[in-house]
């Protein structure tokens, strides 16, 4: 795992042979960030994958994305995931985050000592088996349907965690994926008023821009604390950030 602030060499990365960095850098492709770019703008992402530390780190540590780093550089300061928690990660595919999740909260049962967690991903897309996560590939978690399958698997039980990473398609305006991801952000807190336990977690990704502060502001009624987050893995010159809401409410 690369820890917050580890300096990898990339040198010691690009030095690497060029198979190798091929191997890693299909293993941690998330699918949707090559869907309608152009072949010069694939080829510019190509490159920065290859010379990309947390890619490179993905692929020696098994993660399918190089997310998971997002994920673990939250968790490193807030320590949300916990054994025996409940998550429920919404735009989960390829995975990563329910990698991530599934090792913090112990939903497996490897540990016998600590208590078994369960982890529940969804995504619009297809996804491969991630042991002991219970996926709902194919699946729109804004779909009352979803919504209710998410709540028949946790069968009375309320989550601790719910996590999403939902991203749509991005198209060449702004401000309208802004708007659409922050439909999604309000379409995950809406669902956690009935989900989430009491002292529960949420955290989700959106792109900066004017509905931020109306999210904020509406998280704000249901958590004790809401703030800001921009992990080191998020790219710099993306405008994604994370916001985290602490301490949900009895309501
Ligand atoms: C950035 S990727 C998630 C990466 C994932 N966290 C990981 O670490 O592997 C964003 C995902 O959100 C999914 N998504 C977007 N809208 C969705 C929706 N309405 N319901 C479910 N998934 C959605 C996309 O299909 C895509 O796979």
């Amino acid at each position: 795992m690369v820890p917050t602030g580890t300096k990898l060499r990339i040198s010691t990365i690009l030095k690497s042979n060029y198979l190798d960095s091929l191997i890693s850098i299909s293993r941690n492709i998330c699918v949707t960030n090559l869907v309608n770019k152009d072949v010069s703008s694939s080829n510019r992402w190509l490159e920065r994958q290859k010379r990309d530390i947390f890619v490179k780190q993905a692929g020696l540590e098994n993660y399918r994305c190089r997310s998971a780093f997002k994920l673990l550089q939250i968790n490193e300061k807030t320590q949300i995931l916990r054994p025996g928690h409940f998550v429920i990660d919404c735009g989960a595919a390829p995975g990563s985050w329910c990698q991530v999740a599934v090792q913090n909260v112990n939903s497996t049962g490897k540990d016998p000592n600590k208590p078994k967690g369960l982890v529940i991903g969804i995504d619009l897309q297809h996804m491969s088996p991630v042991e002991g996560a219970y996926l709902l590939p194919g699946s729109d978690f804004t779909k009352v349907a979803t919504q209710a399958k998410v709540k028949e698997i946790l069968c009375d039980r309320k989550a601790n965690v719910i996590l999403s990473d939902m991203a749509p398609r991005a198209t060449g305006h702004k401000s309208h994926n802004h708007e659409i991801i922050v439909g999604l952000c309000f379409s995950v807190l809406q669902f956690s008023l009935s989900a989430l336990s009491p002292g529960g977690t949420m955290v989700c990704k959106l792109w900066a821009g004017g509905d931020q502060s109306r999210l904020e502001a509406a998280m704000r009624t249901v958590f004790e604390q809401v703030k800001v987050m921009k992990p080191e893995a998020s790219r710099d010159d993306s405008s994604e950030i994370f916001l985290l809401g602490k301490g949900f409410k009895e309501l």
